[in-house]
């Protein structure tokens, strides 16, 4: 019998697909990578998933698990070879367990980002883990890159959110480490392979995560800075005078603002004259009432205006206000990629070197590829900015992207330089794959290589993703 027919002998026709049927699938959102596949199946629950991997085991056929297929590095596309079983887990999307008393949730990973959320609210709990995406990536793409987003600076990533995982091993068992402790010291932490592993190690199948207390009150506001290094200093100034309650701080350039302005002009901006050269969103979260809030957040943004720390500071009057602020800032992807393609970096740096990493590479950049134009924005709590570059005015973007080597290769060793990461919290998948034996000591790589040996002996779990080849 072929791998189709047992794969529909072992879930039925109607949850087993050919490529054609998955056509949609087989790309990734930008279009970036095309891939075949056997078959595209819907497996039902936990112990389908481990059937599955073990048919193909059988078959030695490769397995790319696929989530909301929201990823940016390609993790989720399988390859042309047509060899491969594409896993999607929508049908694993169930909530397990809520427990108010221990402040977790388990829930299965095709659960949508949003559910989860939601899942949370409804036992009056926040679950923290937010990003643009979040109401069609699946809490498993997100574990499986351990996403970030713009909650990190309080509440950490997807990884520091999670306390137990389900995982399906290679050769098709099941680990049942849904285990809700925040103290557990019994050996290795095989939790923490698997999440960021990017489906290289293992499937996983569901986690137990952490809740929070709903805040009593939000405050947001838009802030207007006259450098980078003032944006910096103000947001030492923010988390001394907020402490826990600093919720967001997310960074965008003028040149960003501009953008979105000429992309979207029916979103109006809070400083239309844009006359600084750096904005944030800046959120509070506060634990108490409205007025402790206010009081809080009116106190330490004027001693920062007092300070010169702030030009400028728009707060937000109601929650619709304060809902546009962030779709300001959420669209900020998409008026990029409304103005046509360019190069992203999703990179990384101490906080303290911020303003350093920028000004070297902003420098370096114009020197080797005159008049790009950088589109700068992120999650400057966390150091990680989205790092991205357009072509010069009267290049075309061909002409751009055929740079496309060189220059990443300029921001990426910048970041390096300054003791940075080239990907914060995208991943890797297999748009940077081979970019990791340039900046991985031979040690760490060769520990990666091991480790996948050890859990994936016969290489099925994505293969050609996040790791390089390894060499001889
Ligand atoms: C964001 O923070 O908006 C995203 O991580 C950036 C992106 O999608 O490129
Ligand atoms: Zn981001």
């Amino acid at each position: 019998m072929t791998l189709f027919s047992e794969l529909q002998q072992l879930l039925g026709a109607d949850r087993v697909q050919d490529s054609a049927q998955a056509e949609a699938l087989l790309r990734d959102r930008h279009g970036r990578f095309v891939g075949r596949v056997v078959a595209a199946v819907h497996p039902r629950d936990t112990a389908e998933v481990a059937a599955v991997v073990r048919l193909c085991g059988r078959h030695t056929a490769p397995i790319v698990v696929q989530g909301g297929n929201t990823g940016l590095m390609g993790a989720a596309t399988p390859d042309a070879s047509g060899r491969a079983v594409l896993l999607l887990l929508d049908r694993l999307n169930r909530v397990r367990q809520v427990d108010t008393d221990n402040d977790t949730l388990t829930v299965e990973a095709g659960c949508i980002l949003q559910h989860v959320q939601e899942a949370a609210r409804a036992a009056s709990r926040l679950f923290p883990l937010s990003l643009g995406a979040e109401g069609s990536c699946t809490l498993g793409g997100n574990l499986g890159t351990n996403a970030g987003g713009v909650a990190v600076l309080r509440y950490g990533n997807a990884r520091e959110l999670t306390l137990g995982l389900e995982v399906v091993t290679a050769d098709g068992q099941i680990w049942d480490g849904l285990r809700g402790l925040r103290k557990d010291n019994t050996g290795y932490d095989l939790r923490d392979l698997f999440i960021g592993s990017e489906g290289t190690l293992g499937i996983i199948t569901a986690a137990t995560l952490k809740l929070f207390p709903l805040p009593a009150a939000q405050c947001t506001a838009f802030l207007a800075f006259a450098s980078l290094a003032r944006a910096v200093a103000f947001l030492s100034h923010a988390r001394r005078g907020f402490s826990a309650g600093l919720t967001a701080f997310e960074l965008l350039s003028v040149d960003c603002l501009r953008l979105l302005r000429e992309q979207f002009p029916a979103s109006p901006l809070p400083f239309p004259e844009l006359e600084q050269p750096w904005y944030a969103l800046l959120e509070l979260s506060d634990h108490q009432d409205e007025a402790h809030a206010r009081a809080l957040f009116e106190r330490v943004l004027g001693d920062a205006l007092e300070n010169d720390l702030l030009v400028d500071a728009w707060i937000a009057e109601s929650l619709a206000q304060s809902e546009a602020l962030w779709c300001l800032r959420e669209t900020m992807s998409d008026a990029q990629k409304c103005a046509g393609q360019n190069m992203k970096h999703d990179i990384s740096v101490p906080v303290s070197q911020i303003v350093a990493f920028v000004e070297s590479t902003d420098a370096l950049l114009q020197q080797h590829f005159p008049g790009v134009r950088n589109y700068t924005f992120g999650h400057l709590g966390d150091g990680n900015l989205h790092y991205n570059v357009a072509h010069a005015p009267g290049r075309s973007v061909a002409e751009h992207m055929a740079n496309y080597a060189a220059l990443s290769q300029l921001v990426h060793d910048s970041a390096h330089a300054h003791g940075g990461s080239i990907s914060a919290e995208h991943g890797i998948g297999q748009r940077k794959r081979d970019l990791l034996a340039r900046y991985k000591s031979p040690v760490e790589l060769e520990l990666m290589h091991r480790i996948k040996q050890a859990l994936d002996p016969r290489g099925l779990l994505n293969p050609g993703k996040v790791l390089p080849e390894a060499s001889a």
